[in-house]
This record gives structure tokens, sequence and C-alpha cells, in this order.
């Protein structure tokens, strides 16, 4: 969001003028993220903002209660400085979309842009003006429960699919009405938790940083993102809170940011739970001199920040500066000139809109994992039966997934409900739950759901995990199919009977077990709402589907952390090489069996890469071209290749362009995604697809923690996943060394 220097200076004149008639207290004050009471506005509260204690409050969602908190903030307080009303409105309001993960696998940042977009107008018809997303942190494991509200693996996709995710909630001005600032989260490293176990620790060197997790955050800065959090995690032996390397040599001189930081829930005293500081009172002055803006809900800055000041351990000059990046967002959101909420200025919640861009994301992140002799589409003309099995058929909660506060099941349309629907009277349905939960581990219930295979042509699956498997703190140590489902499978699989399993979860499974059991596999994330309508519509070939995995499958966990941007390493695996553990020979000697990097009951590759998944139609890619065998620093390269849709449908395809840097002042990954495009091709029909590079597009922080593009050769691939064969390399020279 690109601001004139004539707006950017009337805004800091009337920052300025605002903090130049506070009290020390009332700049402390904007600096305070309350917690609401749901409804109720306690009088500590009311008191509370009319002495001008608090800059903003979190979790409430009423609108009269809304509009109350502003008068109160308005009228009563000395100096009439509105608040922010923050949420975490994380994949819809209301209305519920896919979760981030899944729509990162439409790899269609409109889609993004447009979910964003609606959850951002119903959030704000109730007078929230603040979303706790995009959350950006890059998930390479599957068993952190987070990795449901990640955008994926991959910094270049996070970093262009988070910056959607803020355009949607800001829309182009901040300041109009349903634009509510978006912030970006968590910063920074917190998907590298050890182990996938939440809020653990992480260690990542500074280059890993800076080339891996740090890029998405910068795109979303660009972008105009209004505020960020940081992490609750342990960087490097820095809790994020009090972590100064990122949020002032990083954020502020670096990147040059303005906006507030905001702590993450109770994340201030917790730096003494890490082990960092021994109370409240060090932890509160440990968090403002990293340069920690607004404390979430816990209260060490109202009770200590003052004294500080009194002591000269802070200055002035940085409370000053703290409540001046909170103010400054309350300008650029219009706050002061519309602080109440009139719902009637907005669309209506989960209008026939909301709910068909809901339908439209769903469909668009489902991902065809298998699709063996064209079991699916099912042509309901030769249906005469279909049984419809498992807990997530019809389960208009289980669908949502995820950080649904808000979510309304009322809306939910069920897979059940939508079949039913969509075949009408000539095909008979028969459903069974067979498992109560997707944990169960009993099979009481298998002999009514065979009964109803035996009798019915073609078997649909409804499994996977119900929404609790993931999100905060829900990590699993075993992402495998939970509880008794793969012995459910097994049972069907039996029958010899068509078999679609239909899964929705909130992470990557390892469905090694189960592949060859059934015939197909169509992995729907947590859908959200319109989950039935799409998956029906999917099912019966009225849509075919486009998504992609943004994130690995592994065999097992065991493969974990597995990633396709992975570094070479200097033993790595060949097809030669891997062998496998029932292959060795008896009293093998050591070596015998080669030396690469590989496990030898896993080997080395995942069951479905970054960047695959199958349509009912198919793609070939052909003549990979670079405009020029060579370029020089500062110019651009076009690299095309023809996509030709070979199959039977009209279906899109996401084009996607690797690039691999060979040899680097750090090791570069094996493979790294610079660009992609989803194109719609009818059958028979061609196209040539089209990258331009700019030599910046290849820099990447070298061993001086510069942001450099080496001169050099370069492997570059277009395809349809991160194994993409298609090939072609060029050259980039330094004019000033080469000519
Ligand atoms: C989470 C944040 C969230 C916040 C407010 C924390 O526990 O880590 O992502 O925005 O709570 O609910």
């Amino acid at each position: 969001m690109a601001l004139s220097i004539e707006y950017a200076t009337a805004l800091e004149h009337q920052v300025r003028e605002v903090l130049a008639q506070m009290t020390l207290e009332e700049k402390i004050g904007q600096l305070s993220l309350v917690n609401g009471a749901r409804g109720d506005i306690p009088d500590r509260l009311r008191e509370a903002i009319i002495e001008g204690r608090v800059g903003a409050v979190l979790n409430e969602v009423d609108v009269d209660t809304i509009n109350e908190l502003q008068r109160i903030a308005v009228e009563e307080s000395r100096l009439g400085i509105p608040l922010m009303i923050g949420r975490d409105v994380i994949h819809g309001f209301k209305t519920i979309f896919p979760i981030p993960l899944g729509q990162a696998a439409s790899w269609n940042p409109e889609v993004i842009r447009t979910c964003a977009r609606i959850a951002a107008l119903e959030a704000a018809s109730t007078g929230v003006n603040w979303a706790y997303a995009p959350m950006i942190d890059i998930g390479r494991d599957p068993r952190w429960g987070r990795i449901a509200e990640t955008l994926g693996e991959d910094p270049y996709l996070t970093g262009v699919l988070g910056a959607a995710m803020v355009r949607g909630f800001q829309g182009d001005d901040l300041a109009k009405p349903g634009s509510i600032a978006a912030c970006a989260k968590h910063f920074a490293g917190y998907g590298a938790s050890e182990g996938g176990r939440d809020y653990n620790t992480t260690n990542i060197t500074e280059n890993e940083l800076r080339n891996v997790h740090l890029p998405p955050f910068k795109e979303a800065l660009d972008a105009g993102v209004a505020t960020f959090m940081v992490s609750l995690s342990d960087l490097d032996g820095i809790p994020a809170s009090a972590n100064a390397f990122l949020l002032r040599q990083i954020l502020r001189h670096e990147w040059h940011y303005d906006g507030f930081v905001v702590s993450d829930w109770e994340s201030i005293p917790q730096l003494s739970v890490h082990g960092l500081t021994a109370n409240d009172r060090e932890a509160a002055y440990e968090a403002a001199n990293a340069g920690l803006d607004m404390e979430m809900v816990s209260s060490t800055y109202a009770e200590h920040l003052g004294t500080f000041v009194q002591d000269g351990r802070i200055t002035l000059d940085q409370i000053d500066t703290m409540a001046a990046n909170v103010l400054r967002a309350k300008f650029r959101l219009g706050l002061f000139e519309h602080p109440f909420t009139n719902p009637a200025d907005f669309p209506a919640i989960a209008n026939p809109e909301h709910l068909e861009a809901a339908r439209y994301a769903a469909l668009q992140s489902a991902v065809l994992l298998k699709n063996d002799r064209h079991t699916l589409p099912l042509f309901k003309d030769e249906l005469r039966s279909l049984a419809v099995i498992g807990p997530l058929a019809d389960d208009p909660y289980e669908q949502l997934g995820t950080w649904i506060f808000d979510g309304d099941l009322q809306y939910s349309q069920t897979p059940l409900q939508a079949i039913r629907q969509s075949v009408g009277d000539s095909v008979a349905v028969r459903f069974a739950r067979a498992l109560e939960t997707t944990r169960s581990r009993d099979h009481d219930a298998f002999s009514e759901a065979i009964e109803a295979a035996q009798q019915s042509d073609v078997v649909v699956l409804f499994l996977g995990e119900e929404s609790i498997l993931s999100g905060e703190a829900h990590c699993r140590a075993d992402i495998g199919l939970p509880g008794n489902q793969e012995a459910l499978i097994e049972a069907i699989a039996a029958l010899g009977k068509p078999v679609v399993l239909v899964l929705m979860a909130g992470r990557p499974l390892a469905l090694e077990p189960v592949l060859d059991n059934v015939d197909a596999i169509l992995f729907t994330w947590h859908p959200g709402t319109m989950a039935g309508p799409a998956i029906a519509d999917l099912l019966f070939g009225k849509q075919v589907p486009s998504g992609k995995l943004p994130i690995t499958f592994p065999r097992a966990a065991g493969q974990i952390p597995i990633y396709y941007a992975h570094k070479n390493t200097g033993r790595p695996p060949t097809p030669e090489k891997v062998i496998a553990i029932d292959d060795i020979e008896q009293r093998a000697r050591q070596f015998a069996v080669g030396n690469a990097s590989f496990y030898l009951d896993a080997g080395d590759a995942p069951l479905f890469p970054f960047g695959y998944g199958l349509s009912y139609s198919a793609f070939h890619y052909a003549n990979i071209e670079t405009s020029a065998p060579e370029i020089a620093l500062g110019e651009t390269i076009a690299i095309s290749a023809e996509l030709t849709n070979v199959g039977d449908y009209e279906a899109e395809e996401v084009a996607q362009l690797y690039i691999r840097d060979l040899v680097g002042n750090v090791t570069r990954p094996v493979k790294e995604l610079k660009g992609f495009q989803k194109v719609r091709l009818k059958p028979g029909e061609s196209t040539t697809v089209t990258f331009h590079l700019h030599t910046d597009d290849l820099a990447f922080y070298n061993r001086s923690m510069q942001r450099v593009t080496e001169p050099g050769t370069f492997h570059v691939w277009i395809g349809g996943s991160s194994e993409a064969d298609l090939r072609s390399e060029f050259r980039i020279v330094d004019p000033e060394i080469e000519s």
C-alpha cells in the first residue's frame, strides 16, 4: 500500500498532536489490550477505559457492546481515543471458509483475498476492526497442530498468499468501512517448534531465519499489514517477546515498519516461565526494551512501565514511540472519524454471495491425491445406489476446522445433505456413521456400514480428523488416521466395491497404510460451511479438482521434517543408493548397501510431494524455453513452456516454476518455487505459460547476511508439482566482472 508523503506527514502530525496532550498513564494505557467480558461491560473495564488505561479490547463480538465500549472511550475518556477491537478471524467469521492450509491448496490468491474480504465485512459489521491473521509461519511439521493455520511449507507461496490475505482484510484503503486491520503473526520462527510440539523451543540459524522464515513477513509488510504479533516461542534462547534482534533490528531498522507490534496471549509474563526473567517486572522491561508495543491480556506494562520511566530505565521517548505506533494504526483505520458501527451498513451475514464464495473456496482447495481407473467422477446416471459412510459425512461442526469462534453451524451444509440433494430420488443413498468420532477405537457399528456398502454400487468414505485434533496446542505424534479408521477402510475394501475416500483434516496425514485399499482419495482439509455442495460437485464431476498440496505429505511421521526445498547434502540419495530394509542381505557389511541420506524403512521420498494434485483431466508440459541463455545482474529473464490439456475435461492446472541456484556462498535448496499460474484449459487446448524472473527474485542471504544474487548457473523447471522434470537452464553474469 503506497502512501503519499503528504498523507504520511499529515498522519504524523495528527499522531503527535494527540501524543502531546497525553499523560504518561494515558500513553501506557494505549499499550494495553484487554480481554473482553463477552457481552457485559464490568465496572472496572468501564472505569479503565474512562481513565484512558485501555488501548484495545479483544474477544467482544456483540455490536451493541462494542459500540458502548467505543462510546465510553470516545465520549467519556479525557482525550476520546477510540479502541482497537480484536478477534481471531482466521478463516471466516460466521461464514467459514476452508482452514488456511486448505485455502493455500487453492494456489489462488484471488480466492484467499475474497475469503478475507468477506470475513472482514462480516466481522466489521459487529464492530471488530482488527483480525489476528494472516498466520504466515512456515509450517514444515505436520505434527504441529497449528499447521492448519499456516499457508504451508514454502516461503514464496506463503508470501504471495499471505499478502493476498492482508489485501482482503484491509481492502484498498484501511479507513474505508469494511476494512479491518490485519496482523502478521507470529513473528518469528514459531513454525519451527521442536518436534512439532506447540510452544516448543526453536533454534533457527540467522541464515535460515532470513532465507526461509522471514520472507513472508516482509511480503505482508510490503502489502501494508497494519500490525504484527510476536511468537510465543523461544528463538535461539531469546523468546520472541523479548527479542530485540527481531523487533528492533529486523522489523524497525531494516524494514522500517511503523505500525505496532502486539504480544501474544500473556507472552510477556511468560518470559519468566521461559526462564529469561525472574518476575513480571523484569519481563515488562525486557519486552518494552526489545520493541514490543502492546501487551495482550496480562498487565505487566500497566503495572511497571511508569516506574521504569520514573527510575530512568526506560525513557519517555521510548514510551512515546510505542504509543505513537498504536495511534498511527488507529488513525489509519479511520477510527477517530468513524468509531461506531451500524450493522445495516454491511451486507447480511452468510448471504448467498458469501456462501457461494465459501463453496468456491472449498472447491478450489480440494486436492485429488489418487484416482485409479478414473473412479472419479461418479456418473449419477449410471449409479443405482451409493453408500455414504463415516463420522465426517454429516457433521455440521467437524467440517469447519479449528479457530471458528464465531462460525455459525446453522449455515453448514454437509456432504450427506448435498449428495442427497444432488442425486435426488434416482440413486439410493445409504448412510452409516460407522464410528462415533474419528478417534473411536471400537467397531460396534462396522456391521451396519458393511451392510450399507454391500448393498451399494459405490462407497464414499468420509474420514480424517475432527476439528479438535488440530489447531493451537493440539499436536499429534502419530499423523496416521486416528482411532479405528484404518480397520474400517480394510473391512470395506474387502467387499471389492469401488471405494472413494474423502478426507477432512487439519494437517497432512500419513496415508500409506490405506493407499492400496481405496481407489480414489480426495483431500478436502476442513472445508468450512459449504463443504457439502463443493464436495458433491467434485464427486459427481460438475467441477474438476484443481488444488495442489501446499505442503509435503510424508509416508510416515518419522520422515519429518520432510519438505521439497531441502538442501542436497554431501551424500544425496539416488535410486541406486536407496535400499529397502527388506532387501538387505543377512550379515551385510557396513556401507555395502551404500551411504546416502535416506531411511532404510521409509526411503527418501514423500508419499505426495509439494505442489502435487491430480485432475479428472490430464496435463502435459513441453518445450521449456528461456528468453536468453544468459542475463546480466539487474535484468529479467522469461521462462516459458507449452501446457496442453490432454484429458477429457475442461479443467484448471497450477503451472509451477522452480529454480535451483547450483552454487552459492551458502548452500541453496535443491528446488525453490519462484512462480505459479492457475490456468483453465478446454480438452485439447494448449497455452504457453510464461514466467518473468528478475535477478533480484533469485537473491538470498549469504554467509555475511547480505541479500545478494550471485552470478552463475541456474536450473529451471516448469511443471505440475515440485517433482517437475521438464528442465532448462540459464546463467547470470556480472557485467562488471565478465565483460
Ligand atoms: C494465539 C494467537 C491468537 C491469540 C488471541 C494466542 O494463544 O497464539 O495466534 O491470536 O491467542 O486469541
